[in-house]
């Protein structure tokens, strides 16, 4: 049932495009309108929305954060993301014209279904992004957009967290066509572009032997750090969530901005960093000011390993190992960038003998607060 792997683990993450391309499925019409109607919310109500609070736990959560970037773009809908144990402690402001997204591969976190029931009895309309048929959180919600990832049997996420990024991308332009704000022009592309990914994602599939060799050689590392910045912020402590519970790491993950105001006195020689580029293409600096962090950090001694879009030459002469990716939005790129970094912390878990699909301490789904 491994279909030949060695672990779920690599199952999972070679299963990626298809995760992707099963969640974009049947989703948009032959003139590239985005149809959702198996929301079951009124699409009045959706229109009513003035604040979406991103309910979730653990790389989930991580998908929120990307979720956070796209939404607020798109349909600028004041957007906050939440750890769910955290959020209905805090005694939080939601009313009828709030909208709580939970995600949830398990659809069963017990932390996020009391922060679903909590945000309900306060009057919030909750919207459910989830992996599996019929569980709990789907059930308490008023509406449900169903991740087809297919079932996930390796404890840490990989392929329902591209597949939940997917689908929030969904919504995001869905309630942006709804809305009929100034990004109805960018939806049909966006969506083009969206069901380009599959196919991108599997490119770096096939050239996984360069971060897998990586990873075999930096098996005795003891801390690993990871920046980003922008979308590539959660994208980098997704990457540091990964190495912590496959390879049992010290690993952490930075907005590349904050280095200076603290992380940067943590760089000596030969600390690994990861660093996630953003496009040479996308908005703004930020690709000049990442390039500038990696200069500020191979300049202390630190062993740059670059994710960046092909073509990116920028980043050569700083890094140490460059790994590239297939160009994409930049909004879109966490479904690229992801990838080379669970498929390092995979590597390098399996090189030392970890049970890549069982780690220890941790559950698949925990059903307790
Ligand atoms: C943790 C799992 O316990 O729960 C993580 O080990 C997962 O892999 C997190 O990201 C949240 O789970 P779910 O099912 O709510 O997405």
């Amino acid at each position: 049932e491994k279909d030949g792997y060695p672990s779920f683990m690599e199952k999972e993450i070679h299963e990626q495009p298809r995760a992707v391309s099963e969640t974009l499925l049947g989703r948009t019409d032959a003139a590239g309108k985005l149809i959702l109607d198996e929301l079951r919310i009124d699409p009045e109500q959706l229109k009513q929305v003035n604040k979406i609070i991103v309910l979730a736990c653990g790389t989930s959560a991580y998908a929120g954060q990307v979720a956070k970037y796209a939404i607020e773009h798109w349909c600028r809908i004041p957007t906050e993301v939440e750890l769910s144990h955290e959020f209905r402690y805090r005694d939080p402001i939601v009313d009828g014209n709030t909208l709580i997204i939970s995600i949830s591969q398990s659809g069963e976190t017990m932390d996020t279904l009391m922060a679903v029931r909590y945000a309900r009895e306060q009057g919030a309309k909750t919207l459910a992004i989830c992996n599996t048929n019929g569980s709990t959180i789907p059930r308490e919600s008023d509406a449900v957009l169903y991740t087809h990832a297919g079932p996930e049997i390796a404890v840490a996420s990989t392929k329902a967290f591209l597949a939940q990024i997917t689908a929030a991308y969904l919504l995001g332009l869905y309630l942006a066509q709804l809305r009929g704000n100034k990004f109805q022009g960018e939806i049909k592309d966006l969506l083009a572009d969206l069901h380009k990914t599959p196919e991108k994602i599997q490119t770096v599939l096939d050239n996984e032997a360069q971060i897998r060799d990586l990873a075999v050689a930096m098996k005795d590392a003891k801390s690993v750090l990871f920046l980003g910045r922008h979308v590539g912020f959660p994208v980098a402590m997704e990457g540091a969530l990964k190495l912590k519970e496959l390879a049992y790491i010290h690993a952490e993950g930075f907005a590349a901005g904050e280095l200076k105001h603290g992380p940067i006195a943590l760089i000596e020689d030969g600390q690994p960093v990861f660093v996630v580029v953003p496009s040479p293409n996308g908005r703004d600096s930020l690709h000049a000011k990442v390039v500038s962090n990696i200069q500020e950090i191979r300049a202390r001694g630190a062993k740059t390993i670059v994710i960046a879009e092909e073509g990116d030459e920028a980043v050569r002469e700083f890094a140490e190992h460059v790994f590239y990716i297939p160009a994409t939005p930049t909004l879109l790129a966490p479904l690229l960038t992801t990838v080379p970094l669970q498929i390092f912390a995979c590597a390098l878990a399996s090189a030392k003998g970890y049970d890549v699909d069982q780690p220890r301490n941790l559950a698949k789904s925990v059903t307790v607060e």
